[in-house]
């Protein structure tokens, strides 16, 4: 199954993904960022489809990009736009994402400064499918994390990546095997 990962950022969880031996065919990013770095590292193609205001033309050049590598499977990570209908109709059922927080709580961009906010003494990650109502869908995954009395955003952060880069690789790979 060929697999793209979407990514904006750091790229920590597209290492682990890499790191794990799953076979990506190509990584778009919306912006220079590190996850181009580990691709070339890797040897792995990446697409650069830059953000221009129109989230339907976006998502289009975003669908256009995986198509001509062939992906059957998307795996977002770290992917900070919000897509739109076309990649889901392009992939259906086989879009998966990984959000920072115990979903349904703590959606959005703010997840883990959200939850730290709210006084909860546990949160979490979360692996599930990809559906255009953001950071919904179908939950394939969810490990909790403990929040701790001096948390800051960054350490509550890191230790739910910790979390992530272990339990998205391994619930990929049982989705691969599964479909
Ligand atoms: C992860 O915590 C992911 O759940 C969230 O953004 C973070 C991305 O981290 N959507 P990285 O770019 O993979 O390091």
């Amino acid at each position: 199954m060929r697999i793209g990962v979407l990514a904006s950022g750091g790229g920590s969880n597209l290492e682990a993904i890499l790191d794990a031996g799953i076979p990506v065919s190509v990584v778009v990013v919306d912006r220079p960022c590190r996850a181009i770095d580990l691709a070339d590292a890797a040897g792995v193609a990446h697409e650069l489809v830059e953000w221009n205001g129109d989230r339907l033309d976006f998502t289009h050049r975003v669908v256009d990009a995986l198509e001509r590598h062939g992906v059957e499977l998307v795996a977002m990570a770290g992917f900070m736009r919000i897509l739109d209908k076309p990649i889901f109709d392009a992939f259906p059922g086989r879009v998966l994402n990984t959000h920072p927080s115990l979903l349904p709580s703590f959606r959005g961009a703010h997840a883990v400064a959200d939850a730290l906010e709210a006084g909860v003494k546990v949160t979490g990650c979360t692996i599930h499918v990809a559906v255009p109502e953001v950071d919904a869908g179908p939950i394939l995954a969810q490990e909790a994390v403990p929040v701790h009395d001096d948390d800051t955003v960054e350490a509550l952060h890191e230790r739910i990546k910790a979390v992530e880069h272990r339990l998205y690789p391994d619930t990929i790979k049982t989705f691969m095997e599964r479909t």
